[in-house]
């Protein structure tokens, strides 16, 4: 049997071995290994989660590479019905429509796609969709509601499938799956064999610059293999003859960009976007080592202060839990140091996490009914990437003397007053 885990030794993007070594957030069990309480293991297998730069493309990653099936064969993260996110859903399919003038009957073929959600509004239109998940239990749920999902992970082999069995793709997509992947090579290779010659790849990612100015340390877990630049997004697809002819940024996952990516002598105009955003990138430093080391020191410090924020208030007598439990957020738990002792439970409106504890700390996750049963003094908000929308619907919660910790970029606490009109 293969090892659970590898070494990243030579960078997946270009090749090279001359990596920057940032930091290490120590070693921790998966952030989506949830647990059976009524069967839990003496010890969890922990992984260190060490964060290194390719001196070459700038790719960022983690050392540590766990086993593709161990991750995704069977996934509890199942994509968001939120209002934020059916939104963005909507709005892909506005921009790819457009820009791959995407007509009825014409091929989607979706990487990464869940239950369906975003290749149903594809279908909805009149194309024709053909999505590809490893995660078994998504894929039927997807074939279940008439999205055709095949349950494999995509590659060279899948893309040369589909393109005998149902021609050419108009749109290759993928979204917030790519950074997930270890083979990006074979997954090109796939995406360009079955793509049309005037055809678009469009890939989203949680963008890097965000992540690195917005102190998104949680956002690094062992799930999340690659985090991505235009830049270094750049050097890829060139390799795979293909061109990036346009971006968006997308305010989703705390910040991603929809790439999307042409046959290099294709007719696709490249957009002003593209030479922008690899300005920006180059202002802001990506290009150096001080970027990383410099969000690694701030990442640490906020670390710090969630804990102690906290510690504090559980010490002063005061009762506090996690809203939501996504894998970002069981990472900051474990970061943080914190436990059923600090944080009494998490609410989290995914059924497959109920009754479960959350991998490492062994905090309890909940439904929000429940959770509304047993109301704390603070939440600490874990799903920060939806402030806005959960703050709206939990107002009452607010007027009753509830608050929220949005712990990052800097922890803040949010309560029912309004913030005073700046003079
Ligand atoms: P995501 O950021 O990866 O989409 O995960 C969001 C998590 O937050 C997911 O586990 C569901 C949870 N969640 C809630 O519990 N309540 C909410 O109101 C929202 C929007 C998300
Ligand atoms: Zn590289």
């Amino acid at each position: 049997m293969q090892d659970i885990v590898r070494r990243l030794d030579t960078c997946r993007v270009c090749g090279r071995d001359d990596w920057l070594e940032v930091t290490s957030f120590g070693s921790v069990p998966l952030a989506n290994g949830f647990l059976d309480p009524a069967d839990l293991p003496a010890e969890e297998p922990a992984y260190p989660v060490d964060v290194i730069v390719c001196r070459g493309c700038r790719l960022m990653a983690v050392r540590h590479v766990i086993r593709p099936d161990v991750l995704f064969r069977h996934y509890v993260y199942v994509t968001s019905e939120s209002d934020q996110m059916t939104g963005h859903m909507r709005r892909i399919v506005g921009w790819c429509t457009r820009r791959a003038a995407l007509a009825p009957g014409e091929l989607v073929v979706e990487l990464g796609s869940n239950i369906g959600l975003q290749l149903g509004l594809f279908q909805e239109q009149g194309q024709r969709v053909v999505g590809v998940d490893p995660a078994e239990n998504l894929a039927a749920i997807a074939n279940a509601r008439g999205v055709r999902t095949l349950p494999e992970f995509f590659g060279g082999d899948q893309g040369r499938r589909i393109h005998a069995e149902q021609g050419e793709a108009k749109l290759v997509l993928g979204r917030q799956c790519f950074a997930h992947i270890d083979d990006v090579h074979n997954v090109l290779d796939g995406a360009t064999a079955v793509l049309a010659p005037d055809g678009l790849v469009a890939i989203e990612v949680p963008y890097l610059l965000d992540l690195l100015e917005e102190n998104q340390f949680d956002t690094i877990y062992h799930e999340h293999l690659s985090y991505y630049s235009v830049t270094t997004l750049g050097h890829l697809f060139q390799r795979h003859g293909l061109r990036i002819v346009d971006v968006e940024r997308a305010a989703v996952h705390g910040g991603s960009i929809v790439v999307f990516a042409a046959r290099e002598g294709s007719d696709h105009p490249t957009r002003p976007s593209v030479g922008q955003l690899l300005s920006l990138e180059r202002q802001r430093g990506l290009d150096t080592d001080a970027a990383y080391l410099e969000f690694a020191e701030r990442a640490h410090q906020v670390i710090t202060e969630i804990g102690d924020l906290v510690r504090d208030l559980a010490a002063r007598g005061l009762t506090v839990a996690g809203y939501g439990a996504p894998s970002k957020g069981t990472t900051l738990l474990q970061f943080c140091g914190l436990g059923p002792a600090e944080v009494r439970f998490c609410s989290d409106t995914t059924s497959l996490k109920h009754g479960r504890l959350l991998p490492g700390t062994r905090i309890p996750c909940c439904s929000p009914e429940q959770a509304r049963a047993q109301e704390p003094d603070y939440y600490l908000l874990l799903a920060w990437n939806y402030a806005e929308e959960i703050i709206g619907k939990e107002r009452d919660f607010l007027s009753r003397g509830g608050r929220f910790i949005i712990p990052i970029p800097q922890p803040r606490v949010v309560t029912a007053e309004p913030v005073p009109a700046v003079a």
